[in-house]
């Protein structure tokens, strides 16, 4: 997590479904860019498994493809880290890929190594297969060094994910189980650690005596694009709330931790989970608001709405924005509520954490023009930019009392220092074999706990779904969620 700055071990590293979106869109971008910065180890060979026909020569030229518009490569650094691929044409099912993946395993391009990771971008429908014939050819053993990274989702309610982890469990050890989130690599959100737990200023401060509620937005301006077949059976509840954005909730929540290391922080984050009031299912609507965004604009041009994206049939009420709120029944957060919002086709790209603290308990300046003075606020924001805002009162300079908010803003990074993508930090950290900011069994679980009331309500109500026009802040009926009458969603820094 934090870098040990030690050399890493050689490695081979296997990417299932290296054809496919994730790889395209996020993996190779990220290990070029780590080749790029020099962090991949010499040692490390990649095996690209795909079902299409290609030869080493022809896989290079479509990384090469894929590359090129997203990062303008170096040419002698994307000719080092081709040269560090073996094209593996094989059917996930077929037991004969594995046979050869193990023969290319045995004679490693980059030399011979004992650390194996196994990154599964590929359909959860398809989980299974790989996970047994790595077992049947032996390749899940030694148990220390050979890893096995999942994607999410992790199943899709609290019954499947079970499933899942026992036919994990079954064919590898928990200590070689990476289950990724992204968000968890994000700088901001690593800094939130920092930013509660190496401040007394802050520490003091966060907790129900100060703050009067939490708001976690992540809001995206992109619709499903060619994602239906996954994201029309999934819907932003499953595919983002379950995961992301419950894990930035435990680290606004959770307490410190004794240390910081994998187990200690993960049992920190299972017990603000394990603390969140159960949504009763017949107040649900009291809870969580869902809706679907319909025609409207993106970047200044028209765009569809989400029943005629392609894919998606025209009575389909899977939502594209979420908004719900939580309690956390313990003795830091009771009574604070935590409203969290999600959403595609909203009106930027926006990701954030804003702390809105209470109103001091003493109206001292009733009777000035500062009666109706703005709370303060402590904003985090994760993406686009990294920064922290701070929003304190103070006089404006001249002779009456009147105020101005003052806006202490800081940008974690300074110009020269290049952003880090999060699979950037989480692809090392699996080489590496540290698994602090990785997802643990018990999360998972508790988190489908968490939002499964939700989902099994929903499931039955086939009739009707809130719409908000594509380009706007979503539906202002999400309001209705709000138990202050002066909250408002914050739509910016
Ligand atoms: C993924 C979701 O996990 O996260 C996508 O499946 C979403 O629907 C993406 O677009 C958002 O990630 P980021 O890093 O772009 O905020």
């Amino acid at each position: 997590m934090f870098d040990s700055g030690s050399p890493l071990p050689p490695c081979s590293f296997v990417i299932f479904g290296a054809t496919g979106n994730l790889a395209s869109v996020k993996l190779l971008p990220a290990l070029y860019r780590l080749e790029e910065a020099g962090r991949l180890p010499a040692g490390l060979s990649l095996i690209a498994q795909g079902r299409r026909p290609f030869d080493d020569g022809a896989w290079r030229d479509q990384v090469r493809q894929v590359l090129a518009p997203r990062l303008r490569p170096d040419p002698a650094v994307l000719d080092r880290f081709l040269e560090r691929f073996d094209y593996l044409q094989g059917d996930l099912a077929a037991p004969d890929t594995y046979t050869r993946l193990k023969d290319i395993l045995a004679r490693p391009r980059m030399g011979v190594c004992s650390n194996v990771v196994f990154y599964l971008a590929i359909k959860p429908g398809d989980f299974a297969d790989v996970i047994r014939n790595l077992d049947a050819c032996g390749l899940n053993k030694p148990r220390g060094l050979h890893r096995i990274v999942v994607e999410k989702p992790f199943g899709t309610d609290i019954e499947s994910a079970r499933t899942l982890n026992q036919l994990l469990h079954r064919h590898f050890e928990e200590e070689q189980v990476f289950r990724i989130d992204h968000y968890l690599g994000k700088e901001t959100v690593q800094n939130l650690l920092v930013f509660r737990f190496a401040n007394t200023l802050v520490e003091n401060l966060w907790n129900r005596n100060y703050i009067d509620h939490v708001q976690i937005t992540v809001a995206e301006a992109v619709g499903i694009g060619s994602r239906a077949d996954y994201y029309d059976k999934a819907g932003a509840l499953r595919d983002m709330v379950q995961n992301h954005l419950l894990q930035l909730l435990t680290l606004v929540a959770m307490e410190p931790p004794p240390a910081l290391e994998a187990d200690a922080l993960r049992d920190e984050k299972v017990k603000v989970l394990r603390s969140i009031r159960p949504v009763p299912r017949r107040f649900v609507h009291a809870h969580a608001f869902r809706a679907q965004y319909a025609a409207g604009q993106a970047g200044g041009e028209p765009a569809v709405g989400y029943r005629e994206e392609a894919g998606v049939g025209a009575d389909s009420v899977t939502e594209s924005y979420v908004a719900a709120k939580f309690y956390i029944d313990n003795w830091r957060w009771s009574g604070v509520p935590f409203y969290l919002r999600t959403g595609k086709r909203l009106q930027e790209n926006l990701s954030m954490i804003a702390i809105r603290f209470r109103h001091p308990p003493q109206q001292l300046f009733r009777e000035t023009p500062l009666a109706q003075l703005e709370p303060n606020w402590i904003v985090l924001s994760i993406q686009p930019e990294e920064s922290m805002h701070m929003e304190i009162h103070a006089k404006q300079p001249g002779l009456g009392m009147d105020t101005r908010v003052l806006k202490l803003n800081a940008c974690y990074r300074n110009p020269e220092e290049k952003p880090l993508d999060a699979y950037e930090a989480l692809l090392l950290d699996v080489i590496e074999g540290d698994r602090t900011l990785f997802i643990r069994f018990d999360e998972v679980e508790w988190a489908w706990r968490v939002v499964d009331p939700i989902l099994k309500h929903w499931a039955q109500e086939r009739e009707f779904i809130h719409t908000y026009p594509a380009g706007s802040w979503g539906p202002g009926e999400s309001q209705r969620l709000f138990d202050g009458e002066d909250t408002a969603w914050r739509n910016g820094v």
